[in-house]
């Protein structure tokens, strides 16, 4: 069967913690795995910018001992021209995986249906998996696991990285609370996955509107853009409600001392992040964004493994 990435759950709570061991070693032992050797393609397909996923999968899949091919979709007839189908269909037969990052999760949907390789999310509307593996290898690495901790997540609580945070994080058995303007909400069906996911797990959910509440004793503190890509023209008030979920030091004072503060980048520094939050003792944000690149590369590895 072949095993596609499409939203954070899509991988068991083992597999999770499988990829992210995975993840660990390559990290520490970088050029010492070739799954790719052949070389075997990756497409890695871009409908939106991108600084770090288009790097760190470039990156990664040449170091798997792959031939990575990263196109903007503009200059293609991916899903204009013909079909997202059909174009699935045919990538399938040049490349053993391909990269998405697009707006709704009705086109990777389509592309996944009709592919006969994995299929790899790099960001949609409504989630950002790749990114959470990151994260939770971020957060591994700083506290020796993920099991128990508390996750808080405070700022635009509708967008994709609020989503994966509630899914990948009760997938590794946090305790996760977003907090965002009352305007600003999870969707309630993705919230409802993550508290059964929770109990599976040992983790927790709360969804609130005050960051306080949210960050209190809380061993990670996690913000993004109040505006996403696609968001700049949606005729929304998109500074105004967010301010009091700013990540500064007042806010850190709620916290656990030991919190550390994450951010997907890139970093809008004195709108939902100050610069001695991004820049602070307290930061583990270019960590994290290192890890988009081990983190990937694991992945790339159990999907393809799990596929073949
Ligand atoms: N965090 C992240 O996905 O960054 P890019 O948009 O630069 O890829
Ligand atoms: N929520 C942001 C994440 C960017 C990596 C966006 O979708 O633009």
């Amino acid at each position: 069967m072949i095993r596609h990435f499409l939203r954070d759950d899509d991988l068991t709570p083992a597999e999770q913690a499988a990829v992210l061991d995975l993840a660990a070693r390559m990290k520490t032992d970088r050029y010492g795995h070739q799954p790719l050797a052949g070389p075997k393609s990756v497409a890695v397909l871009f409908d939106k910018q991108s600084l770090r996923t288009r790097i760190s999968f470039d990156v990664g899949i040449a170091e798997l001992g792959g031939h990575p091919l990263v196109v903007d979709t503009q200059v293609t007839h991916f899903g204009r021209g013909e079909t997202l189908a059909d174009a699935g269909r045919v990538l399938s037969r040049y490349v053993a995986a391909i990269v998405l990052r697009t707006h709704g999760d009705d086109r990777i949907a389509e592309v996944a249906a009709h592919a006969t390789v994995p299929v790899v999310n790099a960001l949609t509307d409504t989630y950002h998996p790749c990114q959470l593996l990151a994260d939770l290898l971020t957060v591994r690495e700083r506290f020796g696991g993920t099991a128990g901790r508390t996750l808080a997540y405070v700022g635009d609580a509708a967008n994709n990285m609020a989503h994966s945070y509630l899914l990948a994080g009760t997938t590794a058995g946090m305790h996760v609370r977003t907090a965002g303007p009352a305007e600003f909400q999870p969707d309630p069906e993705i919230v409802a996955r993550a508290e059964k996911i929770a109990t599976t797990t040992g983790g927790s959910v709360r969804v609130l509107t005050d960051p306080a509440e949210a960050v209190r004793g809380a061993h990670v503190i996690a913000t993004d853009t109040w505006t996403s890509m696609g968001q700049e023209s949606d005729g929304l008030d998109r500074i105004t409600p967010f301010l009091p979920y700013q990540v500064n030091a007042a806010l850190l004072g709620h916290a656990d001392t030991d919190v550390i503060v994450l951010h997907c980048l890139p970093a809008h520094r004195g709108e939902e992040i100050t610069d001695e939050a991004l820049d602070g003792p307290h930061s583990a944000v270019f960590d994290q964004a290192e890890n988009r690149l081990h983190a990937q590369k694991a992945l790339l590895t159990f999907l393809l493994e799990e596929s073949a």
